[in-house]
């Protein structure tokens, strides 16, 4: 068993200390639009993504300790003051900390994705978790899926197109395996490297919004 590792970094909060929802503009020190990677593993693709961004303001939630320990170390080893990281699941945080109608991106990067048909149900991303995440949005907010797994990344391609308040920033494409501008996540780059196919999924909020969500990539 892995022993617990004690997170000494400024940039690691611990929900139970925040309000409910919590203040981020208070605890960012700026009115900067706040994004959200869920499952942000060792935190490579938060570090790429905020790094060039500054001016948004980034949380970072995992459940996995030894993960927030390392996304902490590569955030302070980079001195961003743009990410905050907390060992959190993702739903419950949303509900107690997050303002409804206030996130202007969120990440999901290579997800568990539960391979065996009998634990598909498990999977983070659903129609019901998309339909619950549109209530914590902005509106314009861009949402990011990606995945190495053919049938989670069709999946979720076929049921976005299906659901409202979302506009397909792909189209006429459901998905593509290549999105110019994003970061690589660790987990990415170890399934390319195996000749895995990445599939990415690209929405939008409907609605006028923030500008540019930091993925590089700008919005109109
Ligand atoms: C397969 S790893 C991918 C890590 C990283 N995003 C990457 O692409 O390299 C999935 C991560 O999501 C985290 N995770 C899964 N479900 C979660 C949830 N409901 N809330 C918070 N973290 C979750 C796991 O702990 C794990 O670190």
């Amino acid at each position: 068993m892995q022993s617990f590792i004690h997170i000494e970094s400024s940039n690691y909060l611990r929900a139970g200390e925040l309000g409910s929802p919590a203040d981020w503009a208070f605890i960012f020190g700026n009115n900067n639009p706040v994004a959200l990677e869920i499952g942000c593993g060792i935190g490579d693709f938060i570090a790429q993504t905020a790094a060039e961004r500054p001016d948004i303001n980034f949380i970072a939630v995992d459940f996995y300790n030894r993960g927030c320990y390392k996304t902490c170390r590569r955030i302070d080893g980079r001195e961003l003051r743009n990410v905050r990281v907390l060992r959190e699941e993702a739903r419950q945080f949303i509900v107690e900390r997050i303002p409804r109608g206030s996130l202007a991106a969120v990440y999901i990067n290579c997800p568990d994705p539960w391979p065996k048909k009998k634990h598909r149900k498990r999977r983070l991303v659903s129609r019901q978790f998309m339909e619950f995440l549109h209530d914590y949005l902005a509106p314009g907010a861009e949402f990011y899926f990606a995945t190495d797994f053919d049938d989670y990344g069709i999946d979720v391609a076929g049921m976005m197109a299906g659901i409202e308040g979302f506009e397909n920033r792909l189209a006429p494409d459901l998905y593509r395996h290549e999105l110019e501008g994003y970061h690589l996540s660790k987990y990415m780059r170890k399934f390319m490297a195996e000749g895995k196919k990445i599939y990415f999924v690209h929405y939008r909020r409907s609605g006028a919004g923030h500008k540019a969500q930091g993925s590089g990539e700008k919005a109109e």
